[in-house]
């Protein structure tokens, strides 16, 4: 099981020694035009979670490709670029112009702002985006969706090679007065809150698809990282955590060990896909 950041939780031109402790670095995701963001207050501190308001705030696509990208290979770990976009032609191109010898993979948000997340369109940009590039695609997917495993099956169709699940949900969070903390009113809901949901949204994914998945929302321990992998996660990625705790992934990794060793299973590879849910035990012949 790799370790890897989840997407727009760590700096690492910024903090160059955590990121250096991952196997993976995912990158904030990039938009064609550059982002200021949304206003502060951007982040609040709720009693299940954080919450925040980013609105995507990168440097757009020209200043990543010649200024962020190769102060990031010159870090040596292997890289996977985050692609955001409000069309399935703004995936495509920024996939096309991701040189393959310094990118390993790339991780398409599909939960962007102003872009449908529907079934259909989600398979549209995968679609785009598997003819403009040969690089590994992994589509990032929100648990918001009623059916989550459905779009998983579009984006499988569609040409992805693996999935990342979760982002965040939508919440809000209010202040003394009863008004919203954040200045945008609402935000994406993270941390250990998600982890049920994001379990959910892997196991239903690793059934319906059979893809890779980095498994991601709320993971904090070695423990939590084995579950993802019990529910058919071959990756995890650490997110709200890295605030807290840069050390984080070198200690998970340590706690993955003591974490098999409790719940019997030799690695968390052996653990993929055990925690099968007794529906789909039902289903498989006997
Ligand atoms: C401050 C912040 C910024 C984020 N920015 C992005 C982003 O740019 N692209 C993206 O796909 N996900 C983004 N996410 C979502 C995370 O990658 C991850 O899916 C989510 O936080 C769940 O994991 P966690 O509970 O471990 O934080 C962001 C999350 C946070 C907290």
């Amino acid at each position: 099981m790799r370790i890897l950041n989840a997407s727009g939780c760590l700096d690492a031109l910024a903090a160059p020694d955590v990121a250096r402790q991952l196997d993976v670095f995912v990158t904030k995701t990039v938009t064609p035009l550059p982002r200021e963001g949304s206003a502060p207050p951007r982040i609040a501190e709720t009693a299940h979670g954080m919450l925040n308001a980013i609105g995507l705030a990168n440097p757009g696509r020209e200043r990543f490709l010649a200024e962020h990208l190769p102060r990031l290979c010159e870090l040596g770990i292997p890289l996977w670029v985050s692609v955001g976009g409000f069309s399935a032609d703004d995936y495509a191109e920024m996939c096309s112009r991701l040189p393959p010898e310094e990118v390993e993979a790339a991780e398409l948000n599909l939960s962007c702002p102003n872009v449908d997340e529907a079934a259909d369109s989600a398979a549209e940009i995968v679609a785009a985006c598997r003819h403009a590039t040969e690089l590994p695609l992994y589509a990032k997917l929100s648990a918001a969706h009623p059916d989550v495993a459905e779009v998983a099956q579009a984006v499988a169709a569609a040409g992805a090679d693996g999935l990342s699940l979760i982002n965040t949900l939508r919440g809000v969070a209010l202040d003394g007065l009863l008004r919203p903390v954040l200045a945008r009113g609402r935000g994406g809901l993270s941390g250990p809150s998600l982890k049920p949901l994001a379990l959910h949204a892997v196991s239903v994914c690793h059934e319906a698809t059979g893809l890779p998945i980095v498994g991601m929302g709320g993971i904090q321990t070695g423990r939590d990282a084995l579950e993802f992998a019990a529910c058919g996660a071959l990756d995890a990625a650490l997110g709200t955590v890295l605030f807290a705790d840069p050390g984080a992934p070198a200690r998970v990794r340590q706690e993955l060990a003591a974490a098999c060793a409790a719940a019997g299973v030799a690695s968390p590879e052996d653990a993929r896909g055990l925690a099968k849910s007794p529906e789909t035990e039902r289903k498989v012949p006997a």
